[in-house]
């Protein structure tokens, strides 16, 4: 798929603000820092349409994102910071799990890891809640850069086994050497 225009629509906090359900949509979802705006402006080929940022919990509502009038995106606020006010970490899980649970349009939930981190249990039972609603899904490990390459296909390894997942639901990505992202295309394309 050749990205020709990717335009910000709009950010939600609840179900009355997400744009019409027309558009088939993926959502990426991790910890905050993982690298979730990065990835979105790499596989959409921009540098900064979407705001990253060093300091984590910036992004703070569900921002859509459509891409070539065909598929939405959607950026996730991320979880797990300590730094996020307490009112703002509270809004996280009902915006997220009404998200999850009603989006008929949710084709696929990409979830980030960062490569060198153990994942925890709240990583774990982000899956097993996919697993629940049969929602497709897949993990995508980031900073793969920052690491060696024999290093990646070990802690790859070991995360799958973790998470108790299959080969094709997981994959190395780094924003800054564009590892990965083809098969991160390939997988979106699948299912729009
Ligand atoms: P929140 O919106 O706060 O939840 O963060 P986020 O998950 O959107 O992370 P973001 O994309 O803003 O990236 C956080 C930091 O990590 C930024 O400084 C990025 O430049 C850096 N980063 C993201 N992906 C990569 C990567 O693949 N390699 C390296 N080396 N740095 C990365
Ligand atoms: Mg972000």
């Amino acid at each position: 798929m050749k990205i020709t225009s990717a335009e910000f629509i709009t950010s939600a906090l609840k179900r009355s603000g997400y744009p019409e359900e027309l558009l088939p949509e993926v959502a990426f979802a991790g910890r905050s820092n993982v690298g979730k705006s990065s990835l979105i402006n790499t596989l959409i080929n921009r540098k900064n349409l979407v705001r990253t940022s060093s300091s984590p919990g910036r992004t703070q509502t569900l921002n859509f994102f459509r891409i070539n009038n065909q598929i939405n995106f959607v950026d996730f606020p991320g979880y797990g910071f300590a730094k996020v006010p307490i009112k703002v970490k509270a809004q996280w899980k009902p915006m997220v799990d009404d998200y999850l649970q009603y989006r008929k349009t949710l084709k696929l939930v990409v979830l980030l890891l960062d490569i060198r981190r153990a994942p925890g249990s709240d990583d774990a039972s982000l899956i097993r809640w996919f697993e629940t609603f049969a929602i497709p899904f897949l993990v995508v490990l980031t900073k793969s850069d920052k690491i060696s390459k024999s290093k990646c296909s070990a802690q790859q390894k070991t995360i799958k086994e973790f998470l108790l997942l299959q080969d094709e639901e997981i994959v190395c990505f780094s924003a800054t050497t564009g590892m990965g992202k083809q098969e991160i295309m390939k997988r979106i394309i699948q299912v729009m």
